[in-house]
C-alpha cells in the first residue's frame, strides 16, 4: 500500500518566463487556484495524506505561506529544498529520509488531471507493492513527452520525446513506485541534457520486468501545464467545468472533509486564512 507521495515543485519554469522570474510555475494561477493545488489534490484523492513538497530554495517560504505544515487540509506537508534543477528522479534521492523503506508515488506539480474514474483507478493501484506503475494517456503530439510503446499488454519500449513517432502514449506525470526506487535512482547517470530522466529509471524497472501500466482512459482529462498555451487551455478547462456545474475541481478542502480527515471547524479557520473571495463562498456552501 502506498501512503506517502512526493511532489516535484522544484525546476526554474524557463519555458514560462518572464512569469517564472517572479514566482514558481507551481504557485501561478490555473483559473481560481495556483496550480499546485491540482497534482496536491490528486494524491489526497487516492488517500495519500504524508506528502513531500520538492521546491526551490529561493520559493519555500511561499510554498509554506500557502500551504503550511498541511494541518489545514487534514494532512502531513514536509518541504525539501532542491538546490539545482538536476531532474524528476533526483526526487527519490532528495526524498530518501522521507521514502525510508516504503513504497512511494510521485507526481509533477505542473501536471493536470481529472475525472471520477481516475480516482478508483489510483486507489486500485495504491495496492501494488511491487515494481513501478506508470498512467498512460492518448496525446496528438507523443514528441512533447516520455512515450511508452505497449505490445500484447506489456510496456515493449520507452523513449523520452521521442523525434521518431514509437506510440500515441504519453507517460503522464504521476508515478507509483516500490521501494526499490531509491536504489535504482542512485544508479542514473545524468542524460545529454543533463538531468536524471524519470524515463531512464523506468528503463531499470523494465528491464527488471516489473515495469507495469494503467491508461487513464478517454473519460479522463490530462495536461502538462508547463507552457504557456497548455497552461491557458487547463484554467479555462477549470473555468468552464466550475462555472456550469457550480462545483470546485481540487477544493482541498473539500476532498479532506469527504474524507474525514478534517471537520467543519477547520474549514471555517481555512475561510478566515483566505479572506472574502470566491473560494471561501465556495467553503461556505460545502
Ligand atoms: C517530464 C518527463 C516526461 C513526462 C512529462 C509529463 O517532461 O520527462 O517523461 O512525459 O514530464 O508531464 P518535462 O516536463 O520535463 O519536459
Amino acid at each position: 500500500m502506498i501512503k506517502k507521495g512526493i511532489i516535484l515543485a522544484g525546476g526554474s519554469g524557463t519555458r514560462l518566463s518572464p512569469l517564472t522570474k517572479a514566482i514558481n510555475k507551481q504557485l501561478l494561477p490555473i483559473y481560481d487556484k495556483p496550480l499546485i493545488f491540482y497534482p496536491l489534490s490528486i494524491l489526497m484523492l487516492a488517500g495519500i495524506r504524508k506528502i513531500l513538497m520538492i521546491v526551490n530554495p529561493n520559493q519555500i517560504n511561499n510554498f509554506k505561506n500557502l500551504l503550511g505544515d498541511g494541518k489545514r487540509y487534514g494532512i502531513n506537508i514536509k518541504y525539501k529544498v532542491q538546490k539545482k534543477p538536476k531532474g524528476l528522479a533526483d526526487a527519490f534521492i532528495l526524498g530518501k529520509n522521507f521514502i525510508k523503506n516504503n513504497n512511494v508515488a510521485l507526481i509533477l506539480g505542473d501536471n493536470f488531471f481529472y475525472g471520477q474514474s481516475l480516482t478508483k483507478k489510483l486507489e486500485k493501484s495504491l495496492t501494488h507493492t511491487n515494481g513501478a506503475r506508470i498512467f498512460l494517456k492518448k496525446v496528438n503530439k507523443p514528441e512533447n513527452y516520455g512515450v511508452a510503446k505497449i505490445s500484447k499488454n506489456i510496456v515493449e519500449k520507452i523513449i523520452e520525446k521521442p523525434k521518431k513517432f514509437i506510440s500515441n502514449f504519453a507517460i503522464t506525470g504521476l508515478y507509483f513506485f516500490d521501494n526499490k526506487v531509491y536504489k535504482y535512482a542512485k544508479k542514473l547517470k545524468p542524460s545529454k541534457r543533463g538531468e536524471l530522466e524519470i524515463t531512464d529509471l523506468l528503463k531499470m524497472y523494465k528491464k527488471n520486468n516489473s515495469l507495469n501500466f494503467e491508461h487513464i482512459g478517454r473519460g479522463a482529462v490530462w495536461s502538462d501545464a508547463g507552457k504557456i498555451d497548455d497552461m491557458t487551455n487547463v484554467s479555462n478547462f477549470v473555468g468552464s467545468v466550475e462555472k456550469v456545474q457550480g462545483i470546485k475541481i481540487a477544493c482541498l478542502e473539500e476532498i479532506a472533509l469527504s474524507k474525514k480527515w478534517i471537520e467543519k471547524k477547520n474549514i471555517i479557520k481555512n475561510i478566515k486564512f483566505y479572506g472574502n473571495c470566491e473560494y471561501s463562498s465556495y467553503l461556505r456552501k460545502i
